[in-house]
């Protein structure tokens, strides 16, 4: 966890504990043979290597096919919308699929726990974050661009964590994400919101 994380939110810049966003809870409809994949990457792994080698593991999953519920995709809100698809408690992880409609974004924001993600359909624009404190407020730099298609990996370890994530097609975006942490009891893995004010 960043040290900006453990501020004060009512410090003016330093942004606020993130409220945890509608996640439709549906346990148990990832594939089986997902679920046990990734059981296998995290087995015998220490805590440095999970992140790596499950990216690694989603993406493959990804290229053999592993897509979203058409029901997701067809599903509208006025944000992204979040779908936790398997809580495997024992190994510490949580899946979920997120879908972006055109132009959706999420906040600038940090992480309570690592989190791969790998683009299913459409593309996904990530900015990464660095973030300077000074006395009463926070400074965001942008320190990373990118644009990813399908098979696209990303992969956030706390405290360089910091970035936002926004669909910049014309159609929709999804994306499998997979949290080192039980979501069902955390309720979301945003650990702070940034003021994009604070951008330098
Ligand atoms: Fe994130």
């Amino acid at each position: 966890m960043s040290g900006v994380a453990s501020a004060s939110p009512s410090v003016p810049g330093f942004g606020g504990l993130a409220a945890p966003r509608p996640v439709c809870p549906l346990v148990g409809s990832l594939a089986p043979e997902a679920r046990a994949a990734l059981r296998r990457a995290v087995e015998g792994a220490g805590r440095a290597e999970r992140p790596r080698r499950v990216g690694r593991c989603a993406q493959e999953l990804v290229r053999q096919g592993l897509r979203p519920d058409p029901a997701f995709l067809s599903a509208s809100g006025p944000g992204y919308r979040q779908f936790l698809v398997h809580v495997d408690r024992e190994a510490d992880l949580s899946v979920e699929w997120l879908v972006w409609g055109p132009g959706q974004s999420t906040p600038i924001h940090d992480h309570r726990c690592w989190c791969v993600a790998v683009v299913a359909e459409g593309a996904e624009a990530e900015t990464r974050y660095s973030v300077t404190r000074a006395v009463r407020r926070s400074e965001l730099h942008a320190v990373g661009a990118a644009v990813r298609e399908a098979g696209g990996l990303a992969v956030l370890v706390p405290p360089s964590d910091i970035h936002q994530v926004s669909n910049p097609t014309d159609g929709l975006a999804a994306s499998l994400h997979v949290y080192g942490t039980d979501i069902s009891r955390v309720g979301t893995s945003i650990e702070r919101v940034y003021d994009p004010l604070d951008i330098a």
